[in-house]
């Protein structure tokens, strides 16, 4: 995607063998690029969430493993690097998956050549993210036209957290479709739910739709089911972190509600993932591992002072704990469609083998 003309993916290899990223925890104020040197590197990195998202999360974690192989390419050290970085983050599933590829690739491989052959994939597994959501942006594409065909004002879609490019390597999930309508000329207007605690709606998607010109408004977390009852959405578009083989779909704190309401007011829902997120293992939702985060970041809000330098103020009196779990499970019956790389599909395991015939056998 491009930021002020200049097109940049969220992750890449430079020239010395490190990895560059853009520092997310930095947006939307300052636009910096930091270098990972090391394993540890790359798992603060994904701990800290200098880098977020799920497919980004995966991506980040393939290159952990090639800079873990460049300081010591032994079975031991890769054994340690994929324990290390599996331990950042236990929900999203494309950590575990993308350490499956990496794992595929360097066990075999004879450890002279392990570095070589980790950035190598690394890079295949970063390109593929790439394409896989740009056909995302494709099947989602339809969808829209179609919401639009019937009305004369642009189409109004909600959207929780940031599942655009930031949350990827390139194009997004929930914002690929999206950025293919404001492409072919249809008319959208996104409404961003701020998604406390860490409001990666308010800084994160809010920042890519305003490089890419695409109309959106900011709004607080609770506003989405009154602008459902007012007919002012037209379509709820999110990512998952981790999908289970029947269609459930664990997202970010707050889309369980926005589906209970997408629902009650005949709202489309839709979730848009790419393979590497389906856990083919579990058939139930509430079977997925939920990150618990620090309380720190409930109690506490970040933002730009006056003077222009980033600030964190408390928000919550010091005598009240606050619990701060970071995910929530969508039950399948609420999920309108699956949008994938391979189409739009009913969130079920009959909808899912019907794209991926080739994955889930029964857990
Ligand atoms: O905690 P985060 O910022 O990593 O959470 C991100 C989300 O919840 C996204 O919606 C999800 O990863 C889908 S990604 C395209």
């Amino acid at each position: 995607m491009n930021i002020a003309g200049t097109h940049y993916r969220t992750i890449w290899p430079t020239a010395d063998g490190s990895v560059r990223v853009i520092d997310q925890s930095r947006l939307p104020f300052e636009f910096v690029t930091r270098d990972l040197h090391t394993l540890e590197d790359a798992a603060a990195a994904i701990r800290t969430m200098v880098v977020r998202g799920a497919p980004l999360i995966g991506a980040a974690a393939a290159y952990g493993m090639a800079l873990a192989v460049r300081s010591d390419c032994s079975d031991a050290h890769l054994a340690h690097a994929a324990r290390t970085l599996q331990a950042t983050r236990p929900t999203a599933h494309n950590l575990a998956w993308a350490l499956a590829q990496m794992h595929r690739v360097l066990a075999p491989a004879p450890p002279p050549e392990r570095a070589h052959a980790a950035l190598r994939e690394a890079a295949r597994i970063c390109d593929a993210d790439v394409e896989q959501c740009r056909a995302i942006g494709d099947h989602g594409l339809e969808l829209i036209r179609r919401a639009a065909a019937p009305i004369h004002r642009p189409v109004n879609i909600l959207t929780h957290c940031n599942a655009g490019w930031l949350a990827c390597v390139d194009w997004g999930t929930a914002l690929a479709p999206v950025y293919r309508a404001h492409e072919a000329g249809i008319p959208v207007h996104v409404w961003v739910d701020e998604t406390r605690p860490r409001n990666q709606g308010a800084a994160l998607t809010a920042f890519e739709l305003a490089a890419h010109g695409v109309p959106h408004t900011v709004i607080a977390d609770n506003l989405g089911g009154h602008l459902m009852q007012r007919g002012r959405v037209d379509l709820v578009l999110v990512g998952s972190d981790r999908t289970t083989s029947t269609g459930d779909v664990c997202n970010k704190i707050g889309t369980y509600l926005k589906a209970l309401a997408a629902r009650d007011n005949e709202v489309p829902f839709y979730v848009a993932l790419p393979m590497s997120t389906i856990d083919w293992s579990l058939a139930d939702g509430r079977d997925i591992p939920i990150e618990e985060r620090s309380p720190a970041e409930l109690t506490h809000i970040t933002g730009r002072a006056a003077s222009g330098a980033l600030q964190s103020v408390q928000v919550v009196p010091d005598a009240s704990p606050a619990l701060n779990l970071a995910f929530d499970v969508t039950p399948a019956r609420l999920v309108t469609g699956l949008i994938t790389e391979r189409g739009v599909c009913p969130a079920s395991r009959p909808g899912l083998m019907s794209l991926f015939p080739d994955q889930g056998a029964a857990p």
